[in-house]
């Protein structure tokens, strides 16, 4: 049990260990506001690669921190809650990619972050719903493309740039329950909104929208919008990141308990813990590391 105030002891530690906390923009507000890093995927990614603390705690699911120790292998990377995982992720194994592979030999293999270390190790490049556009442009037009594993960010994709990919049967199970019925309910009750959505969302949502755009995109999208009102087809602790640079603006989610159930696991108090603890430690055996950096790193460079 920690003795006295959480949010004191937090920042103690966190100097004494010379870390730095990451979070996702779905971690609960008291999270959000104890990071000295709040961003989407790929600017965790990014900050991961090019911190210079020696521990990274790691405030979101594993394969943040995974992605973390992956891009740092010297540092420290902490997930305070070791069950915060991603549905998403668990959606696609090395071994069914292997025989993926097998079927398409010439493809190239094109991996949303959202999966495990074994899997990125399998691919040739990553992505991010922040660029995923980009990397699949980057990919000659004569190539076959194996994307993984988000069927309906694929699909998104698929639209915008023309290109026919052989898609994996993943899904986002938060984003693909919102049904164009929730979402034509909320805009029959904010007709001056727009519609802003992730792209893990279905077709005919994203079809719907205003705006399809990773969490920091919406978050840019959204400030510098002249309009005043917005649907939201992303997780609830978004709204507060977006409360909080814009309060000027009314945000409406897209159905009531849009919620990440794993993004929630992480509280102050187990934060302060993994902390004292130095719990829970990720580690990424060695080969499939290098294997996936390769892969992360041919997203960073070129976006
Ligand atoms: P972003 O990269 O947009 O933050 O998305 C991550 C994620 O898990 C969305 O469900
Ligand atoms: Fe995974 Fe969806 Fe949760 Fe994002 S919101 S971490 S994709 S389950």
């Amino acid at each position: 049990m920690l003795k006295g105030n959480t949010g004191e002891y937090i920042a103690a530690r966190k100097k004494e260990l010379n870390a730095v906390i990451m979070a996702h923009y779905y971690q609960p507000p008291e999270i959000q506001d104890i990071a000295d890093f709040v961003g989407d995927s790929l600017q965790l990614a990014r900050q991961a690669a090019e911190s210079s603390a020696e521990v990274i705690i790691c405030c979101g699911v594993k394969f943040m921190a995974e992605s973390a120790k992956i891009l740092s292998p010297d540092k420290i990377v902490i997930l305070p809650c070791p069950d915060a995982g991603c549905p998403m992720a668990d959606m696609a194994t090395a071994s069914e990619l292997r025989k993926k592979k097998e079927q398409y030999p010439d493809a190239i293999v094109v991996t949303y972050v959202n999966t495990s270390a074994e899997v990125k190790a399998e691919s040739d490049i990553c992505c991010t719903s922040s660029n995923a556009l980009k990397v699949v442009r980057s990919i000659p037009e004569d190539k076959e493309i194996i994307f993984v594993p988000d069927k309906n960010l694929g699909r998104y994709i698929q639209t915008q740039t023309g290109r026919k990919m052989i898609l994996w049967d993943g899904y986002c199970p938060v984003h693909d329950r919102l049904t164009a019925d929730d979402l034509n309910k909320q805009r029959k009750l904010h007709p001056q909104a727009l519609t802003t959505v992730h792209p893990e969302c279905q077709p005919e949502i994203t079809a719907r929208a205003d705006a399809v755009r990773s969490t920091a995109g919406l978050l840019e999208y959204i400030k510098g919008s002249p309009a005043q009102e917005f649907i939201l087809g992303t997780e609830t602790g978004f709204v507060y990141t977006l409360n909080k640079h814009c309060p000027d603006k009314k945000v409406y989610l897209a159905y009531n308990d849009f919620i990440c159930p794993d993004m929630k696991f992480i509280t102050l108090e187990n934060l302060a813990l993994s902390m004292q603890n130095m719990e829970t430690q990720i580690e990424v055996d060695s080969q499939v590391s290098i294997k996936a950096r390769e892969a992360l790193e041919r997203m960073l460079n070129i976006s």
